[in-house]
């Protein structure tokens, strides 16, 4: 099975190239490969002709999609949706990882038949990025996680959990809301759920084409500061 992994340098998609390599014919591909919301750029994953496309690659720091939209919509709507046109032309599973942001953050749980209702442009980005891979890809999976830590990735700032552990290794004080819930998700067992999703290529006995993670389907948040417009629009 050749596997094609996109955001290949980043938490998850270097630990999905890393285990994927010890049982998969795997071709990664980093930012610098690949520009998913460039159409032109994304033919190169055709050479490959990969059987299953895992597309990780994602603008997901909140803060800055709220102040870059447009970036927002493009790398993580736009880029599934080129995805998806691929795969679909060479009959490929493509695996796309989604988010707990697609839910607003309201409910303790939320299951894989709860319509999205982001809240912010990341949530919002995410949820159309879903909604592309569902009508363009007829062979597609998505994977919902939440709060990812303990990855190999090369990119990116320390998450969450991570940087609560340095700080405490250094024994410096650390200032964290007590407001927000999450449920951290270890990243090398999101490799290996990842893997194991792409290799079995359906979903669950239900048809259900989407997976909450456990730890993906709930937690509080906070909506950005000055509610988005569009998101006061939604009904
Ligand atoms: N991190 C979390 O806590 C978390 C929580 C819930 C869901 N998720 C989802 O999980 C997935 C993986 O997250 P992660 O933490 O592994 O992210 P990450 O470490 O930031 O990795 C994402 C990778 O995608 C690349 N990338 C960014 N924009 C791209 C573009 N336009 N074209 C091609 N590649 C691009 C990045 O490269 P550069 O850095 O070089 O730009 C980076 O290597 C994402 O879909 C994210 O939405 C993450």
């Amino acid at each position: 099975m050749r596997l094609a992994i996109i955001g290949a340098k980043g938490q998850l998609g270097s630990e999905l190239a890393f285990q994927g390599s010890r049982h998969f014919d795997v071709v990664p591909f980093t930012h610098e490969d690949v520009c998913v919301e460039d159409p032109r750029s994304i033919k190169k994953i055709a050479v490959s002709k990969p059987s299953v496309i895992i597309n990780t690659a994602a603008f997901h720091k909140v803060e800055a999609c709220e102040k870059s939209p447009v970036r927002a919509f493009a790398v993580n709507a736009l880029g599934p949706c080129h995805l998806s046109s691929l795969a679909r032309e060479q009959n490929s599973l493509l695996v796309h990882v989604s988010t707990d942001f697609v839910f607003s953050g309201e409910q303790d749980s939320w299951s894989e038949e709860d319509p999205p209702c982001p809240i912010n442009v990341y949530g919002a980005s995410k949820a159309a990025g879903e909604m592309a891979v569902r009508w363009i890809c007829p062979r597609h999976l998505i994977i919902r996680v939440a709060c990812l830590f303990g990855g190999r990735g090369e990119t990116g700032d320390l998450s969450f959990v991570d940087l609560v552990l340095n700080k405490a290794q250094k024994g410096e004080a650390l200032q964290v809301s007590h407001e927000r819930r999450t449920s951290p998700s270890y990243v090398p067992h999101h490799g290996k759920r990842g893997l194991h999703v792409a290799r079995a290529g359906r979903g669950d006995p239900r048809g259900n084409k989407i997976f909450n993670t456990p730890s993906s389907n709930g937690g509080d948040r906070d909506p950005p500061q000055e509610p988005h417009p569009q998101a006061q629009e939604t009904p």
